[in-house]
């Protein structure tokens, strides 16, 4: 007989977006005629960037020869590529970070969760609610106590301190799903708080580049002390239109620490190391070849182009929606908008009615959380047209 891991019962049937997936196959199977627009998953419409494009020819073009093959990579990343992430994601905003405290990676999304491998079981953990589902699935899944932080407009979407020691925190800013930011005198509470209590923080930053406002951080790193207690996951996927070609980083800063049952101190560094090593051949050379053109100057210059895009997608949908009395949240920092349901539905019936009426694709708050309750995500990752028309659409619904 195999015994199952239990914990995956307490987890709810299906993952938030195959849910809303499985709802629209079924919609669009019932009415074919009718066009629908998806502003729910974050999946970006803008295809990989021609630097990107480049980038990868030439690589292929390499391998097909005998002197350029290449077969297994470094586990961790090429250096090529660690080196452009020191430089232009840490130096260039003053942040030291050594090359080995860069691991590449077939994603964020895998990252947030295979993370928990190294950290004990008996861990408290708190995570924001709403939350990023993963943070929360792959704590549940190794059975890890979790601590809700409840973040809405009450709380001007700030977190607050938890009241109980906690061991292990996820913060998401730019947030995910509220799109919302955090200052850096806001953040520097959470490294202070972390040192005290010897936790770690992790970070997720995939949205970074999505900031506008000069005096929000970019990287926990920029706060004083936070290679002490924080580690940071980044993602290409919503710059350089990588959501389908996958590619991503930690940072496991060395003075990183741990700590066993008895107090020994241990490198969570060379921790991550170990289980890479293990569980992981490294990201094709392909794809690390365009995670590198990123860097280049025309690769900026492409990349800022998705993202003004984004963020004018962004604009419409908040001041479409304002136009129309929706309260929104986020969306001048971040590709997300966050809106209050209006006229006391829930969060799905508002859901149902935008499909039914609309024929527009969101994403329920509380598919988010407990505290998502009564609010709604938008994403601003489709087309502009669309874009325009979703919200005309969600204007003239009734
Ligand atoms: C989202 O819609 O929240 C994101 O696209 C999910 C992800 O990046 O995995």
């Amino acid at each position: 007989m195999s015994f199952i891991n239990e914990n995956f019962l307490e987890l709810q049937d299906s993952y938030l977006f195959s849910t809303i997936a499985k709802k629209v196959a079924k919609f669009i199977e019932e009415n074919p005629n009718k066009k629908v627009i998806k502003l729910g998953i974050g999946d970006v419409t803008r295809p990989i960037v021609p630097a990107c494009q480049d980038a990868m020819h030439k690589a292929i073009n390499e391998m097909g020869t005998k002197e350029g093959f290449k077969g297994y990579g470094p586990e961790q990343g090429y250096e090529f590529l660690r080196k452009a992430i020191v430089k232009n994601d840490y130096k260039a905003r003053g942040v030291e970070i050594a090359e080995d405290e860069v691991f590449v990676s077939d994603g964020a999304k895998c990252d947030c969760g295979n993370i928990v491998d190294i950290f004990g079981k008996d861990n408290k953990v708190a995570i924001t609610d709403p939350v990023y589902p993963v943070y929360l699935d792959t704590n549940i899944m190794s059975g890890r106590k979790i601590t809700y932080l409840p973040v809405t407009a009450e709380n001007n979407f700030v977190p607050q301190l938890p009241k109980e020691k906690v061991d292990m925190i996820y913060l998401c800013f730019p947030n995910n799903p509220t799109g919302t930011v955090l200052t850096k005198e806001e953040l520097k509470k959470w490294v202070n708080y972390a040192k005290k209590n010897q936790s770690i923080i992790l970070y997720d930053a995939a949205y970074e580049a999505f900031i506008t406002e000069k005096e929000i951080p970019h990287s926990i790193y920029e706060v004083e002390g936070a290679k002490e207690v924080a580690i940071e996951f980044k993602s290409y996927s919503k710059t350089a239109g990588f959501t389908g070609i996958r590619c991503a980083y930690v940072v496991i800063p060395k003075d990183l620490k741990g700590y066993t049952k008895e107090g020994k101190e241990v490198s969570l560094n060379q921790l991550w190391n170990r289980r890479t090593c293990t569980k992981f051949n490294g990201v094709s050379y392909i794809v690390q070849k365009a995670a590198e053109a990123t860097y280049s100057e025309n690769g900026k210059q492409q990349i800022q182009e998705n993202i003004n895009y984004y963020l004018e997608n962004a604009k419409i949908i908040k001041q479409g929606l304002e136009e129309a009395g929706f309260t929104c949240y986020g969306g001048v920092n971040s590709p997300y908008v966050w809106l209050q349901v209006p006229d006391k539905m829930t969060s799905w019936e508002f859901f149902d009615e935008l499909l039914q009426k609309a024929n527009v694709v969101g994403t329920p708050g509380s598919g988010f959380g407990k505290h998502g309750e009564g609010y709604f995500r938008l994403t601003a990752f489709g087309t502009k047209e669309n874009t325009i028309e979703a919200i005309q659409r969600i204007k003239n619904r009734l």
